[in-house]
């Protein structure tokens, strides 16, 4: 069966101009892009889980880094972010850069670390501002590189190697990486505070709206974090049963295929909700359900199976 035959007959079309304004689905952010630099030579793989890239002896500004990796349902956590950087004399302290001083333990000084993203998808790290360094004839304006890796198993896989920019550098203009447009968000402003920089740093990640196991909900009601959404199933009926939904509240429908494609939409007004499969292809499904309670958005997510 032609899944297009699913999609957006009138009836779905009508509910989603009904949709109240509040429920109707947010613009997915554009994607965090890649870095035309790619890894540039002073990556290396295994860099130690923490928090803080440099010791308290490192010359340099401080610089405190920080933000939320999102996707199109909202924070990520267990993103992992691997964070490289030159030290304030603009060397790296890698290998091929000899004559860059280590200051010994390079666990401790080299200005290098791994990140994984918390419950709220943000991260936060400790450092000092890089500094410039010559790249042929011209300097490269001060950068943080990162590779962002989603959680292993995650339904949208990504492996991201971009670099992070900072306002009002002198040398963004003319550089093959940071003058581009896909460069603009990530080129943050930076304002300083009892001596540290500080600066935040948004990053969004593809996918979302199908990774439904990851999505968190900050908004939802504790109250009713016991109450599991489920569903029986009669023939080629299932019905949803869902927690306490406001009278007179719609509670929209998002349904995916086992590829993760949107096939269906739709708008509820009376509980347990129902669907006809009659129609629907042999195979796993996933339904999405968003509704207004006074305390805010709530949403609970299932899987079907036919
Ligand atoms: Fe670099």
């Amino acid at each position: 069966m032609d899944r297009r035959k699913f999609i957006g007959t009138g009836s779905a079309a009508l509910a989603i101009l009904a949709l109240p304004k509040a429920l109707r689905a947010q613009p997915c952010p554009t994607s965090t892009t890649a870095d035309r630099y790619g890894y540039g030579p002073y990556y290396i793989d295994g860099a130690p889980t923490r928090a803080k890239l440099a010791g308290s002896t490192e010359p340099g500004k401080k610089m405190s880094i920080d933000g939320v990796v999102t996707n199109c349902s909202g924070p990520v956590k267990g993103v992992t972010l691997e964070v490289w950087q030159a030290t304030a004399a603009g060397c790296y302290i890698h290998p091929s850069q000899p004559e860059c001083p280590d200051g010994g333990n390079p666990q401790v000084s080299r200005l290098w670390a791994k990140l994984v993203t918390n419950e709220k998808g943000a991260f936060a790290f400790d450092t000092v501002q890089p500094g410039v360094y010559l790249n042929g004839a011209k300097y490269r304006p001060s950068h943080i590189h990162f590779r962002i890796r989603s959680p292993q198993g995650s339904a949208d896989p990504l492996d991201l190697v971009t670099q992070l920019y900072f306002e009002g550098d002198q040398y963004i203009a003319g550089d093959y990486g940071a003058d581009e447009p896909g460069a603009k968000p990530r080129t943050i402003a930076l304002k300083s505070a009892a001596g540290v920089l500080t600066g935040n740093f948004p990053v969004h990640i593809p996918g979302g709206t199908t990774a439904l196991g990851g999505r968190i909900d900050p908004l939802s009601d504790p109250a009713l974090d016991t109450f599991d959404a489920f569903v029986q199933r009669a023939g080629d009926r299932f019905r949803v049963f869902l927690p306490p939904v406001p009278a007179g509240q719609p509670v929209e429908a998002r349904l995916y295929d086992g590829n993760g494609v949107l096939f269906r939409r739709s708008l509820h007004t009376s509980l347990p909700l129902e669907f006809d499969a009659a129609l629907w292809p042999r195979g796993n499904y996933q339904a999405e359900f968003r509704w207004h309670t006074d305390k805010g958005p709530r949403s609970e997510a299932v899987s079907l199976r036919k």
